[in-house]
């Protein structure tokens, strides 16, 4: 069969929020994207630096489709799917999943881990239940969760193995594309490198494409096929890491490049 190549695509993606301040003062406009242009292919790791507020999280709202663009396209499969209804998404939303920052506020703290990882299978696909939870605990075991944690609650759980299970509840499903917002930003350095190379091992074992968001350079430099880097909302760098971080076109990679050695 045909497989198409690029997963997902934006172009020239822009986002202005407008906050409304006090009833005498004009509102303030943030733009928080400005004509961004990207692309994830097949099992792709993008890495998308910038620094706080540059935008990174719009952009990844945008593209999970839980915020639209003022102007500009995404394409899922090569299909536009900017103004699709939810009725024509099933495909997009079966499969793609998410991993935010922080792994205690995207489990619900009374559900065990396992009924966790399995609500978004029984949510998508239905299948037999003793099916159905085999595969959960199958995934809970590829992401380094011991069986005797299966029933515990989140909060019996240390911030690395949470992070695990959000891992794990992302990828049940067989998507094609996650997107990982700050994943391991909330996490000691020690666990970071840990969560970063299991993402990488599972990559290699499950083939699936990844949008791998932070502010922090090294992480992205370690983990990412192809890297863009964000800033004030502009999309100013693109290219292989070893070519933007060893030669960097635009002032503000260097300047991101020299706070690095500065630590
Ligand atoms: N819902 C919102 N309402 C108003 N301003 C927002 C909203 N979300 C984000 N912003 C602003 O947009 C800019 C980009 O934010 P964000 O995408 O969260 O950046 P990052 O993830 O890179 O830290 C920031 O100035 C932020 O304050
Ligand atoms: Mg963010």
């Amino acid at each position: 069969m045909y497989e198409i190549s690029e997963i997902i695509r934006c172009e020239n993606i822009s986002k202005t929020f407008i906050v409304k301040k006090g009833f005498f003062e004009e509102p303030l406009k943030i733009q928080a994207l400005k004509n961004v242009n990207l692309n994830i292919n097949r099992d792709e790791i993008v890495g998308l630096v910038g620094e706080s507020g540059s935008g990174k999280s719009t952009l990844a709202k945008i593209i999970l489709k839980l915020l639209k663009p003022d102007s500009g396209r995404l394409f899922f499969l090569n299909s536009d799917i900017t103004n699709a209804s939810e009725k024509d998404l099933s495909s997009f939303r079966k499969n793609i999943q998410v991993i935010f920052q922080d792994p205690m506020a995207s489990l619900n703290p009374r559900r065990r881990i396992i009924d966790s990882v399995s609500e978004p299978l029984f949510l998508q696909k239905s299948p037999k239940v003793s099916e159905g939870l085999e595969r959960c605990e199958r995934m809970l075991l590829k992401v380094g969760i011991e069986s005797k944690e299966f029933y515990k609650f989140p909060h019996e759980l240390s911030g690395g193995q949470r992070q695990r299970v959000n891992i794990a509840r992302a990828l049940v499903t067989e998507p094609l594309f996650i997107v990982a917002d700050e994943p391991v930003s909330s996490l000691d350095v020690s666990i970071q490198a840990e969560i970063i190379n299991l993402l990488i091992d599972l990559k290699r074992e499950l083939s699936f494409s990844m949008l791998f968001i932070s502010h922090d350079l090294r992480v992205v430099r370690h983990l990412s096929d192809r890297v863009y880097v964000i800033f004030k909302g502009e999309i100013v760098e693109e290219g292989l890491p070893t070519n933007v971080f060893s030669s960097p076109a635009h002032p503000y990679t260097k300047s991101l490049l020299e706070n690095l050695f500065e630590v």
